[in-house]
Parts: C-alpha cells; sequence; structure tokens
C-alpha cells in the first residue's frame, strides 16, 4: 500500500488516479488546508470505488502512526506541503513549520515503521536563476524565497537520511510548471482566493470570473519578451510518479529527477494557445515584472527518460483544452457551483 500525504491537491488527485491505473493501491492522507473531500469524492466517480482518506496532519505523530496501524504502508509519495511563493516571503515561519518540520515528523514515523520508501515533491525553484537552459540535474541550486528554500532543506534532509542509513529509498522530483487536468473535467487546480500562477489567473480570467491578465514583463531576453516556462500536463506528472514508485526498490542511491517537457513556452505562446482551443479572448495588459521571477526555464528531460523511462507526452494545446474543460465545467472549482 502506498500512503500519498497531500493526495487530496491538484497534483495528488491526478496521482491517485495514475496510480489506480497501475493496479497499485494507496491510501490518502491530508489535512485539507488547502483541498477538500470533493476531490477525492471526485477521484472515486474516476476510478469507480472509494478513496481510502485519513485526515490528519503530517505534523501530528499520532495522527500518522494512525495510517500505519490500519495500513502496511510499502512506500510514501510526498506531497504534503504549502507552496505559495508570496505567502512564503509573509510567513516563513508557517512554511519552515509545514514543509520542513511535517516531513521531519513524517520521516519519523515512517522509520519507526520501518518503512523507508519515499518520492518527494520538489520544484525547479531550487535552480534559482539558471546560468542556461535546458536545465539538468546537476546544474547550481539556489533559490530567493522561503518556499524554495524549505524544498532544498527537505532535499538534503533526505540526502543524510540515506546517508546515515542505506536503507532509506529516495527520489526527489523536480517538477516544473504542471497545468492542465484530468479528460473528465472532474479534477483540477483549484487555487484559493486570486491565482497567482499564470494557468489559473488565464483560465479564471476566460470564465468571466477575472477581468484582464497582467502580463508581468515584455522586455525579458526570450522570443518574444514574456517569460519562457516548462509548462507540463498534470497527467504527465502523475504518470512520472508511477514510473518513480516503480523504479524505487532498485535505488542504491539518491536519485534526483527533473520532470518537464523540455519545450519552454512563453506567457504569450500560452495566451495564444489557450484562445484558440477554449474560443475566447484573454484581455492582456503588459505590466512590469514580478519581483523574483527569472527570464527562462526549462528541463532537460533526458535523464528522466533513461532512468525512469518516462517522458511527458501531452501538447501545450492538450494542456489548455483540459485546463479549460475542467474550468468551464467548474467555474468555482470544487466550491459550490
Ligand atoms: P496542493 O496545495 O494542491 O496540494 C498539497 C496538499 O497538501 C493539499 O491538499 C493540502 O491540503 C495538503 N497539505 C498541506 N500541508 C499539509 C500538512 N501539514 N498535513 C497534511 N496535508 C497537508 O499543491 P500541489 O500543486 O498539488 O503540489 C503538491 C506538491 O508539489 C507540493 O509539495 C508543492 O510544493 C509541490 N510542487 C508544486 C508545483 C506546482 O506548480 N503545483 C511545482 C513544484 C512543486
Ligand atoms: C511559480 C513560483 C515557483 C513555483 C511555481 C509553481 C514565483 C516567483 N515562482 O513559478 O516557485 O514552483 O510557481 O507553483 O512565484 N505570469 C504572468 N501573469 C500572471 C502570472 C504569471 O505574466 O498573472 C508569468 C510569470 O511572470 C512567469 C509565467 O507567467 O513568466 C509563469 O508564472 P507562474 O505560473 O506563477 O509560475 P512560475 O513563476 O514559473
Amino acid at each position: 500500500m502506498i500512503l500519498v500525504t497531500g493526495g487530496a491537491g491538484y497534483i495528488g488527485s491526478h496521482t491517485c488516479i495514475e496510480l489506480d491505473n497501475e493496479g497499485l493501491d494507496f491510501v490518502v492522507f491530508d489535512n485539507l488546508c488547502n483541498s477538500s473531500k470533493e476531490s477525492l469524492k471526485r477521484v472515486s466517480q474516476i476510478i469507480g470505488k472509494d478513496v481510502k482518506f485519513i485526515e490528519g496532519d503530517i505534523r501530528n505523530e499520532t495522527d500518522l502512526q494512525k495510517i500505519f496501524d490500519l495500513y502496511d504502508i510499502d512506500s510514501v509519495i510526498h506531497f504534503a506541503g504549502l507552496k505559495a511563493v508570496g505567502e512564503s516571503i509573509e510567513k516563513p515561519l508557517a512554511y519552515y513549520d509545514n514543509n520542513v518540520i511535517g516531513t521531519i515528523k513524517l520521516c519519523e514515523v515512517m522509520a519507526q515503521n520501518n518503512c523507508k520508501k519515499i518520492v518527494f515533491s520538489s520544484s525547479a525553484t531550487v535552480y534559482g536563476d539558471p546560468h542556461t537552459t535546458p536545465i539538468t540535474e546537476d546544474f547550481p541550486l539556489s533559490t530567493t524565497n522561503p518556499y524554495g528554500r524549505t524544498k532544498l532543506f527537505i532535499e538534503d534532509i533526505l540526502k543524510d537520511l540515506f546517508t546515515s542509513d542505506h536503507e532509506w529509498k529516495v527520489i526527489l522530483l523536480r517538477y516544473f510548471n504542471p497545468i492542465g487536468a484530468h479528460k473528465s473535467g472532474l479534477i483540477g487546480e483549484d487555487p484559493n482566493g486570486i491565482p497567482n500562477n499564470l494557468m489559473p489567473y488565464i483560465s479564471q480570467t476566460a470564465v468571466g470570473k477575472l477581468e484582464q491578465l497582467s502580463v508581468f514583463g515584455d522586455d525579458y531576453d526570450t522570443h518574444d519578451g514574456t517569460g519562457v516556462r516548462d509548462y507540463i500536463h498534470v497527467v504527465d506528472l502523475a504518470e512520472g510518479h508511477v514510473k518513480a514508485i516503480e523504479k524505487i526498490d532498485s535505488l542504491e542511491n539518491v536519485l534526483t529527477v527533473n520532470l518537464g517537457t523540455g519545450k519552454g513556452y512563453s506567457v504569450l505562446d500560452i495566451v495564444k494557445a489557450f484562445e484558440k482551443v477554449s474560443e475566447k479572448k484573454i484581455p492582456y495588459k503588459i505590466t512590469a515584472r514580478r519581483n523574483g521571477d527569472i527570464a527562462k526555464c526549462f528541463a532537460d528531460p533526458s535523464y528522466a527518460k533513461s532512468v525512469l523511462g518516462w517522458e511527458a507526452k501531452r501538447s501545450i494545446d492538450e494542456m489548455c483544452e483540459d485546463s479549460w474543460r475542467w474550468q468551464s465545467k467548474n467555474p468555482n472549482g470544487y466550491k459550490n457551483n
């Protein structure tokens, strides 16, 4: 049985479906601080069976021990964490507490129960402002905000754990920019309040909830001056986790892998692709750069292919189409429509 922490969230809920597709059994553990039970109900609807769920906080050892008492957990996919960069600057202690302390508690309880296999959600944010692109896993690491630092600290903590005890099997997955949604339109990204990230901002503009997109800067050194990122379909990302879980038993060292497509699209490329598939006009204005943003970030995904036998398959049009289907069918996300 696989324990999926943060499994009610955006990437976790999509991963549950792909685990089930591969016949892998799982239990979700989530404190619902950034999600709701509705996402799991919909996962149940898609997979045609109940989802095992325990509500609890990764910082609470009693909550965690309950899962190990109830289920025979073989490995953990660890999504649970706070992820908003701006908020992390305002509330650094909350981020260090939730993400870093939470992961330490999780690992302690895992070790007490002799479960030592973990796949961790890291981020391309650990590459800071890369000196060049595409980005390979051996690039220098740096970060400019508390959220990014939690990812770097946790990567180091998990590496130290392996050094101290080679029974640990650790996979660090560095995600690029996940967008898109499950084909059914039943599950997708449901940010609280006004979205910070590009795709939810665009799709909420398309559905009429927001007036206009602000494009943060058009004077970057990119093909059209707007920021370039490696957008990856969340279902491709979810499939990457299945490959990681299938690989984990054979590890002899900590494995660190980029999950991206290798293709970079600008903000305006995404606006155009979204307009084409949705047949909606996205009003936008060019504004100042956002603090902390970088010009260009995209992965070299070749290591993922060689080591996990995984590569992203879904196109940018498909990502926009699926984001749009989710948003138009659920204008208010999981809240009552
Ligand atoms: P999300 O917020 O939708 O999902 C995270 C889930 O974890 C939520 O359901 C939340 O309720 C839960 N959670 C948070 N703190 C918890 C705690 N203390 N105990 C139990 N549950 C807790 O976010 P997501 O986009 O699905 O991201 C999943 C992971 O991937 C996060 O660790 C995030 O930092 C990482 N990541 C996300 C992105 C992205 O763009 N979405 C990019 C890189 C890395
Ligand atoms: C952001 C985070 C990063 C995190 C990632 C996924 C920052 C500085 N970085 O990455 O740490 O891992 O989300 O959660 O917050 N854009 C606009 N207008 C908008 C929103 C975004 O022009 O309203 C532009 C940005 O300038 C950027 C691109 O769109 O060029 C993508 O932005 P976003 O979706 O926020 O992702 P990142 O900045 O790559």
